[in-house]
């Protein structure tokens, strides 16, 4: 019988794959990969499964990267972190807190393996993996090369990096570097954080806040199926925002260094009264309406046809089209998004 991909997926989808293999070392990953795509056979490379739908069966082998280790090096004014790229990300959070080294609380409880934080440039709370992302360590899998990028390489923008363009999906991400200040900043920009105060903070106080703001409004994976933000914030022209704006003066708007300016589709999405709105077992979450979940043994069809309903409603509403961030995958590969729910 083909292994279930239901537990390697957090929206919970039962799908199955030919073959699940799990791999510790960039060898075993580089050995997987070859002798799984030897005849021609499909694979893909996944973390957790927390930014991914599973669109049907995959005709293949996934493989799961578990690279583990932790080496910290001290330096005068900074700790050098190189992480495998299967270690835990709030884990890995968690660890450097509790031995004093500051940085990444802001990011804590984003769910997912350190190695897929460069892919989509993980963000939360007034952070983005960018601002600390030395390098990534990479195998290129078309010639069994070992690469590394280093930040400017990896091409960081939101919810972006170079491995999501076509051109770079067949890097497989092994390690990632980081390096982390000794003269610490707190970042108190975002929610409730902006409350805290600046001279007095610790990076606990942080780390503990930003756990309360999450779990206060993000559905636990383990609970409830769903890969966080459905859609990303769709970024408008400045003229496009003045104009949405005289209409909806209360708008949240974030105006981004370019000029342009960043709206919250989940704000967009709960002025079409859609929070709770459901397509069979999918619906649109009642505490933060940019998450999709998967309330009731949603199929991947119940959760397409709720994202295409959902981009309808706002498209049609405010002529603003949302985009998923969410990555989907076909039975032999990845396959683009926004066609499928277009
Ligand atoms: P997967 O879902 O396993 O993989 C993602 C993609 O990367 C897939 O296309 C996969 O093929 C590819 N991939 C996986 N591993 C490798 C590798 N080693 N080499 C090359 N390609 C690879 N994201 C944020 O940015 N900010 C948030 O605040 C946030 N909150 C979330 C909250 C919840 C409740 C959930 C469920 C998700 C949230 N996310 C958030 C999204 C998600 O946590 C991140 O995108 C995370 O980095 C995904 O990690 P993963 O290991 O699960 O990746
Ligand atoms: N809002 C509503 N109704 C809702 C949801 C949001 O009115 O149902 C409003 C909020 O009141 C707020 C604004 O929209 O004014 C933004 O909401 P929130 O602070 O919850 O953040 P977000 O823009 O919805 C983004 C990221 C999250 C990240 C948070 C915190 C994207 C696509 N999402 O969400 O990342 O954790 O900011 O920084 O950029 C993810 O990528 O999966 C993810 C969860």
């Amino acid at each position: 019988m083909n292994p279930s991909l239901k537990s390697f997926n957090t929206f919970g989808i039962q799908v199955y794959a030919k073959h699940i293999a799990v791999i510790e070392s960039a060898q075993e990953l580089l050995a997987a990969w070859t002798d799984a795509t030897s005849n021609g056979q499909p694979a893909i490379l996944l973390g957790e499964g927390s930014n991914i739908l599973f669109l049907k069966d995959f005709d293949g082998t996934v493989i799961v990267n578990r690279i583990k280790g932790i080496q910290i090096t001290e330096q005068d004014d900074s700790w050098l972190l190189h992480v495998g790229a299967g270690e835990n990300w709030h884990q890995l959070v968690e660890k450097t807190l509790l031995q004093g080294i500051a940085g990444l609380e802001n990011l804590a409880l984003i769910p997912g393996c350190v190695g897929s934080s460069p892919i989509q440039n993980i963000g939360a709370y007034g952070i983005e993996i960018k601002q600390v992302c030395q390098y990534v360590d990479c195998i290129d899998l078309n010639s069994g090369q070992a690469v590394r990028l280093d930040n400017e390489q990896c091409q960081f923008g939101y919810r972006d990096s170079i491995f999501k363009h076509a051109d770079y999906k067949h890097y497989a991400i092994v390690a990632v570097g980081l390096k982390l200040a000794k003269k610490w900043q707190p970042v108190l920009t975002y929610g409730s954080l902006t409350q805290l105060d600046p001279e007095n903070v610790t990076a606990q106080q942080i780390f503990d806040s930003v756990c309360e703001m999450r779990t206060s409004k993000l559905p636990d994976p383990k609970v409830t199926g769903n890969a966080g933000s459905f859609f990303k914030n769709p970024v408008i022209t400045a003229k496009e925002a003045q104009e949405l704006l005289i209409h909806y003066p209360h708008a949240p708007h974030y105006p981004q260094i370019d000029g342009q300016v960043k709206l919250a589709a989940g704000w967009l999405i709960d002025q079409c009264q859609l929070k709770g709105h459901q397509v069979g077992g999918a619906a649109v979450h009642q505490q933060q309406a940019l998450v999709l979940i998967n309330e009731d043994n949603a199929s991947s069809a119940d959760i397409v046809a709720l994202a295409h309903y959902v981009r309808q409603q706002v498209g049609n509403k405010f002529n603003v089209w949302l985009e998923p961030e969410v990555r989907f995958i076909g039975s032999t590969q990845e396959v683009s998004g926004l066609e499928t729910i277009a």
